[in-house]
């Protein structure tokens, strides 16, 4: 997978399948399913290591995860998070940060935010650091958000959101992941902007979908957000349950806005 073939896939209307991933074995399992994108997201911070929240989450953690996943993955684009407080300071230490995640293994980085992250994007791109950007719900910001809850509800919000896109696509971001909004939000985002929409909980209208892992597998404890399908339910095994979710995004048939959708 390249960069290129993505936008090729966006242009000729094929969805693209993304989950995140944190270890070689998945890596591999992942990548032999069909998934077009593995997400070395922070929520590892959650899954994997039982904090509340991604805010705990290393550079040095993700690096680790990034080395892994890179070892296990032979085709799919591999992106990597820029965790809390690897890209708050300055532009020099986001790039300094991007560098050591593609070091790593990654193909592309992800940050979080809009406005105060365009100089960032651009340093970055301009630098040779494919950008992946992250608007809606912005896990490494719940508690200034408030909690886990649906974002651009209402219209001024929803305007500012589709601002702080189109300037992060103008910077040069080639990918952006929508994170809990409602699903019109994100189909007129898809529409009109020059990069690749990704949705979680964001409804049918973008150009691909992500999910994490662990919540698709059935491995997280507790109740679920809405947007989330246990794609083991009626799958004899994990590659199975995978591909299921590869086809199902593919088809369009996950996610059902009527469902999954705000
Ligand atoms: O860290 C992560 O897994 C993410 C997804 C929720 C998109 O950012």
């Amino acid at each position: 997978m390249t960069l290129h073939r993505l936008g090729q896939m966006r242009a000729a209307g094929e969805k693209i399948a993304m989950l995140t991933c944190y270890d070689a074995a998945f890596a591999r399992l992942l990548d032999d399913a069909g998934v077009d994108v593995l997400l070395v997201g922070d929520s590892l911070g959650m899954v994997i290591q039982g904090h509340p929240s991604t805010v705990p989450v290393s550079l040095e953690q993700m690096v680790y995860h990034t080395q892994s996943v890179a070892r296990g993955n032979r085709t799919a684009w591999v992106i990597a998070d820029l965790p809390f407080g690897s890209y708050q300071e300055s532009v020099s230490q986001a790039v300094h940060n991007a560098v050591l995640l593609m070091q790593a293994g990654a193909h592309m980085v992800k940050l979080e935010g809009g406005g105060w992250t365009v100089p960032l994007v651009r340093a970055l791109v301009e630098r040779g650091v494919p950008v992946c950007a992250h608007l809606g719900f912005t896990p490494q910001s719940v508690h200034a958000l408030g909690g886990y809850r649906i974002q651009a509800r209402e219209e001024p919000a929803a305007a500012a959101l589709a601002r702080d896109a189109a300037e992060l696509a103008a910077a040069g971001a080639s990918m952006l992941i929508v994170e809990l909004v409602p699903s019109t939000v994100t189909r007129s985002l898809s529409a009109s902007l020059p990069l690749t929409v990704i949705g979680i909980g964001a409804g049918s209208g973008c150009h691909g979908q992500v999910l994490v892992l662990y919540d698709m597998l059935d491995l997280t404890p507790g109740k679920l957000p809405r947007f989330v399908r246990n794609f083991m339910e009626g799958s004899g095994s994990i590659a199975e349950a995978v591909q299921r979710y590869v086809r199902e995004v593919k088809d369009g048939s996950f996610p059902d806005d009527a469902r999954h959708g705000y």
